[in-house]
């Protein structure tokens, strides 16, 4: 079954700028996507798409075979957004604050949204940090945070734009075990990344944006041999001959 239907999807911006071309797309339930692509591929535009962040030019995205314009409340309900920029989405005084602004727009109740938010600072780590204010956090704990107020809303999809970007080896290791843990829980994951070396060993599907079309998709250990003719460096073990191995070990 497939959560998401992407169909004759493309983008201008305002300037004229065509982001995305005509693209078709169809995402399993419970899939793990690397969605890769040189800088200014579309990468960013088209995730932004998954949750009406942005309006089409033309063509449609469906979440479980519902247009996102017939509900944009359920769709920033049903796909979580992590952005490239874990800075930018700090709102509120408090840590606690911060990652219950997403669940506090949802309509629960008190209790459910006490409950969850407390659950997913437990779950990034950040639970003895809840008084402290976001802004002093350090760039990994940021990220995690941003996580955090994602995962408090308890959505179907979760998607991570550039998740590992500034983060020391133990920062990625912490990150990606928990995209992990909640891809074997069941909910479905789209990673954009400019390494796949940190992500690969856990996909399932790898697609290649170029100049705003979809260059490359398929299964990763294949998709990425053609990395490198789309801009995306090919990891040092498969340039070698070998397979990506998690960095989970
Ligand atoms: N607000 C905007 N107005 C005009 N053009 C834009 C705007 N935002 C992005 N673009 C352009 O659209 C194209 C795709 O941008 P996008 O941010 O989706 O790329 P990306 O693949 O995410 O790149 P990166 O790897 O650098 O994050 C780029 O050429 C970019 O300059
Ligand atoms: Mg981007």
């Amino acid at each position: 079954m497939n959560i998401i239907e992407i169909s004759g999807l493309s983008h201008s911006y305002a300037d004229g700028h065509i982001g995305l071309q005509q693209i078709n797309l169809t995402i399993a339930r419970g899939s793990f996507v690397v969605l890769a692509g040189a800088n200014g591929a579309g990468k960013s535009t088209l995730l932004k798409h998954l949750n009406g962040l942005l309006k089409p030019l033309a063509g449609t995205v469906r979440l479980n075979g519902v247009p996102v314009e017939d509900d944009l409340l359920r769709a920033r309900r049903m796909v979580g957004m992590v952005f490239q920029d874990a800075d930018s989405q700090i709102v509120g005084e408090t840590v606690y604050d911060d990652a219950a602004f997403g669940p506090e727009n949802l309509n629960w109740p008190r209790e459910k949204i006490t409950e969850s938010v407390a659950a997913a600072l437990d779950l990034v780590g950040l639970e003895a940090m809840a008084e402290r204010s976001p802004h002093l956090l350090s760039g990994g704990e940021k990220r995690r945070l941003a996580i955090a107020g994602v995962l408090a809303m308890q959505p179907e999809v979760i998607v991570l734009d550039e998740p590992f970007a500034n983060l020391d080896y133990d920062g990625v290791r912490q990150i990606l075990a928990q995209i992990v843990a909640l891809h074997k829980a069941g909910t479905t994951i789209i990673v954009c990344v400019h390494d796949l070396e940190k992500v690969l060993a856990h996909a399932d599907r790898l697609i290649i944006l170029q100049e705003g079309r979809i260059a490359a998709d398929g299964p990763p250990h294949q998709v990425v041999l053609e990395a490198e003719a789309y801009g995306v460096r090919l990891p040092a073990a498969v340039r070698l001959g070998g397979v990506v191995e998690s960095w989970l070990r």
